[in-house]
């Protein structure tokens, strides 16, 4: 399987390159930048590691090369300032992906691409995507939540001393200010979280709001996020390559799930090798599924206020 990393020249997108090296499931990686220079040297970089790990063809290229990607993924963009929402980021933002977009579209797409958002504000740039590409909506997804979640589960496990690949929790709706954390369904190795001891009403409020605040902190500290940004993105290109039907709290436009319609935001989505295969309706509390609608509808407002040439 062929990715195009466009911004691959970015942390975001060089860190998704490394993983998808290192897990050795894709065959090629395209490495795809504004800054030509700065694309060959992380994939000379991402090459000279090749015969360590991976063994991929990995090399940096135009749009002309990525008409035949199986994936896409859209991670250029200017990063958020520490005390900006990522809503904030939009407009800025909008401009240099419908350029993007309109890129693509000029140089041509297989009709089977899939188009794989991360570029912020995700959501509201996976629905622009949507709309514009002219793709089957099955095709063009957006990384949504996919972090907010690992960020979650992993600092739920550090905090109670879990192992943190059994902290099953779920963060859904909008990357954003609105997202939704889903106690509702939390577990640890099958038990409910909140028979988990130190796992408190206090407990839950102060480590979601840590997870809200994770994007911001890293950007404080260290410019942006890059590690686990790209080894969520590379689990998502993975459930594709291996068809693995895994249910992942991905973006996409919303059909009806959970009430919800001509949003993209991230609801849990089965994705396997033809992209977004499903969703599933999880019995959510009242009071998440109050705060999943309104992150909708926070993202709706906002969609209809960009300025889109
Ligand atoms: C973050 O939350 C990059 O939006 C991403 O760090």
């Amino acid at each position: 399987m062929k990715v195009t990393i466009i911004g691959g020249g970015g942390r975001v997108g060089s860190n998704a390159a490394f993983a998808l090296q290192c897990a050795g499931i894709v065959s090629e990686i395209q490495i795809l930048d504004a800054n030509a220079d700065l694309a060959e040297g992380e994939a000379l970089d991402l090459l000279h590691g090749s015969s360590c790990v991976g063994g991929q063809r990995i090399y940096s290229g135009d749009y002309a090369r990525a008409k035949d990607s199986d994936v896409v993924v859209i991670t250029a963009g200017l990063r958020r300032k520490p005390d900006e929402s990522r809503l904030d980021l939009i407009n800025r933002n909008v401009a240099l992906f419908s350029q993007i977009l309109a890129d693509l579209k000029r140089t041509g797409l297989r009709g089977d691409v899939h188009v794989f958002v991360v570029s912020n504000p995700v959501d509201i740039l996976t629905q622009l995507a949507a709309e514009r590409l002219g793709l089957p909506a099955s095709q063009v997804y957006g990384l949504g939540t996919m972090l907010d979640t690992a960020r979650f589960r992993s600092l739920i496990a550090r905090d109670l001393s879990l192992a943190p690949t059994q902290v099953e929790a779920l963060i859904l709706g909008e990357h954003g200010d609105t997202m939704v954390p889903i106690w509702s369904s939390a577990a640890y190795a099958g038990l409910p979280l909140a028979k988990v001891v130190g796992c408190t009403p206090s407990f839950q409020t102060q480590v979601f709001e840590k997870t809200k605040g994770s994007g911001a902190e890293v950007i404080r500290r260290k410019g942006g996020a890059g590690w686990a940004v790209g080894l969520t993105i590379a689990e998502v290109v993975h459930a594709v390559a291996l068809d693995r039907k895994t249910v992942l709290p991905i973006s996409s436009v919303q059909t009806g799930a959970y009430g919800l319609k001509h949003v993209a935001l991230s609801v849990p989505t089965v994705v396997g090798r033809r992209g977004v295969l499903g969703h599933l309706d999880l019995e959510l509390w009242p009071k998440e599924l109050q705060a999943l609608q309104t992150s909708a509808k926070a993202l709706q407002d906002t969609y209809k206020k960009i300025s889109v040439t």
